[in-house]
């Protein structure tokens, strides 16, 4: 097998990401804010369009989009060294061969070079693979945001990580 490869998606790989994100969102329904239904209700002219204009990497084994990632940079003057990691996700047959980490350094160096210093991400409080992973990856806890969710009754509570780029 190939080393994986990273790169910023565009609007030509929006077939591909939708797939991934359906995968990600009806396999972990618990690890992600958006339903399967809300993202399937989004048009992909309208996905190849966000693509061609945000931050979406994707890793790739093989030629094959195998994970993806999105960073939503803060708007504001004061604000805009801060990006929320979002919509990160590696299919589960190359879940612990390193993608994920070739993901998010590709993300991570490619966020320095526009000038971002710090990655903040929410991720489940039951999501011991994901905080695991993203400790390794030199996040740390901040917070916690309690009812983070709420899903047929049950709420969930959300960490806070963020990581310092500079
Ligand atoms: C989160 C994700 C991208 C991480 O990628 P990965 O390839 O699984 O990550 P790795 O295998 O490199 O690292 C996972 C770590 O969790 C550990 N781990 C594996 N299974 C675990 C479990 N059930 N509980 C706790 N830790 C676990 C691994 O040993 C590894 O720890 P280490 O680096 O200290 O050895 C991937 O698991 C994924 O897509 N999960 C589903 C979607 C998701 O949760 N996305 C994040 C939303 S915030």
């Amino acid at each position: 097998m190939t080393e994986p490869a990273v790169r910023r998606l565009t609007g030509a790989d929006a077939p591909d990401w939708q797939r991934l994100r359906l995968e990600a969102l009806s396999t972990y329904p618990e690890a992600f804010l958006t339903t399967y239904d809300e993202a399937a209700a989004v048009p992909v002219g309208t996905i190849a369009e966000r693509l061609d204009t945000g931050h979406t990497f994707g890793v790739f084994q093989n030629a094959a989009l195998v994970g993806i990632g999105s960073l939503i940079r803060l708007a504001k003057e004061q604000t805009k060294h801060r990006a929320e990691l979002g919509a990160f996700f590696v299919q589960s047959g190359a879940q612990g061969s390193g993608a994920a980490r070739s993901l998010f350094d590709g993300i991570a160096q490619a966020a320095v070079e526009v000038g971002i210093r710090q990655i903040e991400l929410y991720v489940a409080s039951s999501n011991a693979r994901a905080i695991s992973f993203y400790t390794r990856a030199g996040f740390r806890e901040v917070g916690q945001i309690p009812n983070a969710t709420l899903s047929n009754g049950v709420s969930e509570t959300d960490l806070i990580m963020v990581r310092d780029l500079s």
